[in-house]
């Protein structure tokens, strides 16, 4: 990591011309609260507080929107990038073997041309999966070549770029059972071990995650998550952190965040906060963008109370960009920034817990 430091050094000094690239609160936005923090930008004071990095997914189509991008591509503000589409199975393996990697190399050559960490997502899912995996019929030896090859090709070809890879994702029921899909109907947990073997192979520099949602509290799938990390550390399967997806929804942030993280540093790993956002019913009030910024607040500062915690990821950084309309249709503004990427009061609640304040 001795090159990514220095050229993080180098970005930050030379993006602080572009701190003042965003629009202010508009018109549009005049009726509701906006943040009001004046910062460097949230990546420098995440690195400042002792972590890695403040980072955010983003998706190739974003990119031809360049108040978008020069708010992005700025390591004051983001230190790390996740590709939110462009490195899944469906998106680098369409048919068997035949790997495209084109539109997640657009992803990891901005992680390399702004000094941010890159996390690859996803190696192994059940979503986003080419129907071919599914539809050819595999038995175990052929699924198992099938996963071993995906895995093996695509990390190897990051090789080098990628601080972390969420190998697996979202392998466990809100019950804490394992979910039965192609995977685990035709292979149990052995494609698993598979997976985060060719992983650790393939690149042995990168850093092997689990990623899930709902793990983030005290509870069956916590504690049914941190049983498969026991496992696989006395099968000596590599395992080196876990991600906390964290789709949250306004004032209803767990109560459990610190404690449950301390139960997984204990476990001698580290994790991290891949996913973050927390969604409301819209229209938004002032109400609940008040709400939403002391449950960014409390986030954060959850992330900050336990060393091992490595870093924020928020999923996308702008409401213009946010997976959550689509999928809940009513609800949004999940982000911290809104659709004129003017700063929300959410904002200001990252800020004030990076800044190690109190709400
Ligand atoms: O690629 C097609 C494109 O060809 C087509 O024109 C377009 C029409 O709608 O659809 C495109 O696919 C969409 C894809 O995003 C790329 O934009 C899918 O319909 C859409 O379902 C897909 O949604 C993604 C979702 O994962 C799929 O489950 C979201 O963008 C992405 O934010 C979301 O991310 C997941 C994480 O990977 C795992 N954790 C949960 C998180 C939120 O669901």
């Amino acid at each position: 990591m001795a090159s990514l430091s220095a050229l993080v050094v180098f970005a930050v000094s030379l993006s602080f011309r572009g701190v003042s690239a965003l629009p202010q609160a508009s018109a549009t936005s005049a009726a509701l609260p906006t943040g009001t923090a004046v910062v460097q930008g949230l990546n420098y004071l995440a690195q400042n507080a002792g972590k890695l990095y403040f980072g955010t997914a983003t998706d190739n189509s974003e990119l031809n929107d360049t108040a978008y991008t020069s708010y992005m591509e700025n390591n004051l503000h983001f230190g790390q990038i996740t590709p939110e589409n462009s490195m899944k199975w469906d998106a680098t393996e369409p048919e068997p073997g035949t790997f495209t990697f084109t539109d997640g190399d657009v992803i990891a050559d901005i992680a390399k041309n702004y000094g941010m960490y890159l996390r690859g997502h996803n190696l192994v899912w059940y979503e986003q999966l080419p129907d071919w995996v599914t539809a050819n019929n595999y038995n175990a030896t052929g699924l198992a070549a099938v996963v071993e090859t995906h895995v093996t090709t695509e990390v190897a070809h990051y090789k080098g770029q990628v601080y972390a890879w969420d190998v697996i994702n979202e392998p466990l029921n809100d019950n804490g059972t394992f979910r039965e899909d192609v995977f685990y109907d035709t292979l149990g947990t052995d494609y698993i071990t598979i997976a985060l073997q060719a992983a650790r192979a393939a690149d042995p520099n990168a850093k092997l995650y689990i990623n899930d949602y709902n793990i983030e509290y005290v509870g069956e799938k916590s504690t049914a998550m941190q049983n498969l990390v026991k496992q696989l550390q006395a099968d000596n399967v590599p395992i080196d952190g876990i991600g906390m997806e964290s789709h949250f929804i306004v004032g209803e942030v767990p109560t459990t965040l610190v404690e449950n993280f301390q139960a997984f540093a204990d476990l001698g790993i580290e994790f991290a906060i891949t996913e973050l956002d927390i969604r409301m019913e819209l229209p938004e009030t002032a109400a609940n963008l008040d709400q939403q910024k002391t449950d960014f607040y409390t986030v954060v500062n959850a992330c900050l109370q336990v060393s091992v915690c490595r870093g924020i990821t928020v999923w996308d950084w702008t409401d213009k960009y946010s997976w959550v309309p689509s999928t809940f249709p009513g609800w949004g503004a999940a982000t911290p920034f809104d659709d004129n990427l003017v700063e929300k009061p959410a904002f200001d609640g990252i800020v004030i817990a990076l800044e190690g304040g109190s709400i």
